[in-house]
This record gives C-alpha cells, structure tokens and sequence, in this order.
C-alpha cells in the first residue's frame, strides 16, 4: 500500500515542483483544516454544512488545478497592452452522483465556464460494491483536465468505477478531488488507477464494519441533501 501523503501548506507550495504527484496530497492549510472540523460535526446543520463543503471543495480544487498548463494571451489594459494567460485545455469537472455535486457547487463559482460532466453511482448498502446507474459524458475527454469530484473515498469501490467510466470514454488526465479519504480507497485508486492523482483534506483511521469511514464525517450525500 503507498499512501504516503505529499502534507501540502500552500505556503510552502511553491516549493513542490519536483514532488510526485501519485501520492495523495493532503491540504492542510488551515481554513480547509477548519471548514473538515466544521463538516464533520454532527451538530453542524445541514445549510452550515453546504457552506463549509463548498469551500472546502474550492480550496482542494484550487490545489487541483494548481500546475494546469496556460498558454499567453495579450490582454489590452485601459492603459497599455499586456501579458495575459488562459487555460491552454478545456477542464471537464465529473461529480459523482449525488454527494459529488456539493463539490461542484463549491467549484463551479470559481471557474463558471468548466465542462460538467456526470456519472451516477450508489453504493450497495449491504456489500458496499459500487452500482453504476447513470452516465453522461463530453466526447472531448480526451483533450481535456478531467477533475472527479467525491467527497469521501472509502473502499474506493465508486471511484475506481468512475475513474474506469472516464478512461473507458477517452480521458488521459484525471485527477480525483475528495474531502475524506483512508488507507483502504487510497490503496484501491493506487492498485487501479495509479495515474490519477488525489487531491484530499485528510486520511482518516479507515472503515468500520459498514464500510464507513472513522472518524469520517457520516453520510455524505445525506448531511448535504438533508436526507
Ligand atoms: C458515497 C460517497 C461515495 C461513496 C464512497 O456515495 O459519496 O460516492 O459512497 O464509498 P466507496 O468508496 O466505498 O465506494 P453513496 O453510494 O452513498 O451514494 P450517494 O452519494 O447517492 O449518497
Ligand atoms: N459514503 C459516505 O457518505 N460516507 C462514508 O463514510 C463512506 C461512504
């Protein structure tokens, strides 16, 4: 199992550039640190918990999106002509239904003009295996950065299923994007998918007999949609 994570403090991550980006980065600046504290207290409620996901999430994306290639533009000033830059690929965001989405609504304001693609996939509550259940995805995957969007990796199940949907339909670049991961999803995406990237707020302990996540912050699709 390689879960050792790249501890990621965005001031010290300028100096990254030769790190390897296969192992699981843990942002753990400290207002992402405290939206985690937020999100997992069950005494949150459900609209502080929507608001501390979706910067949470922005935050992780930011760390994402991090070494995206730019190419220069010239950008015309009221004053002068200058240098500018835009994002050289289109970036495809893929949440997985349902609990992904409270992920997308925390991105989507930041770059409002991202492809959003969808996968729909529901875990077995007895096995815990993944049921995919739905799909609807861009044909230029290929061409694009491709961000998969979960908030908990748990067995790892659901996210090796969608990471397989996307390369299935042609994405070369995927990086996966979860607030709460642990020993056994990391293991899972590394033996799978050892090419995608995780971007996380933290590791936790591992799972419980129902393959949940301790300490973990509960259901996640549940705590966002108040069901
Ligand atoms: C949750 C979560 C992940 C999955 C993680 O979704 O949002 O998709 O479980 O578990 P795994 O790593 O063991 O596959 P769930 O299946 O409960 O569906 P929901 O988002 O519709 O609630
Ligand atoms: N799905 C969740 O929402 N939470 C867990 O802890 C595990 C899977």
């Amino acid at each position: 199992m390689n879960v050792n994570p790249v501890v990621e403090n965005f001031a010290s991550a300028g100096k990254r550039g030769t790190m390897r980006r296969m192992q699981p980065v843990v942002v753990q600046h400290p207002l992402a640190q405290c939206h985690l504290a937020a999100i997992r207290a069950v005494s949150t409620p459900a609209h502080e918990f929507r608001r501390h996901i979706n910067m949470l999430a922005r935050m992780l994306f930011l760390e994402a999106t991090r070494e995206l290639p730019v190419q220069e533009t010239s950008v015309q000033t009221p004053l002068t002509q200058t240098r500018g830059a835009r994002l050289a690929r289109p970036v495809v965001c893929v949440p997985i239904l349902r609990a992904g989405l409270g992920l997308l609504d925390g991105i989507l304001p930041l770059m409002p003009d991202a492809i959003v693609a969808h996968v729909g996939i529901k875990r077995n509550e007895e096995t815990a295996l993944p049921h995919a259940y739905y799909a609807n995805l861009p044909t230029n995957l290929a061409a694009a950065d491709v961000f998969l969007l979960d908030p908990m990796l748990a067995t790892g199940g659901s996210a090796c299923e969608a990471a397989r949907q996307l390369k299935e339909a042609g994405a070369l670049r995927i990086t996966m994007i979860c607030v709460v991961s642990c020993p056994e999803g990391l293991a899972a995406m590394a033996q799978t998918h050892p090419d995608v990237p995780i971007i996380t707020a933290a590791i936790d302990d591992g799972l419980n007999d129902k393959c949940y996540i301790v300490p973990g912050l509960g259901d996640a699709g549940d705590r966002y949609f108040s069901t």
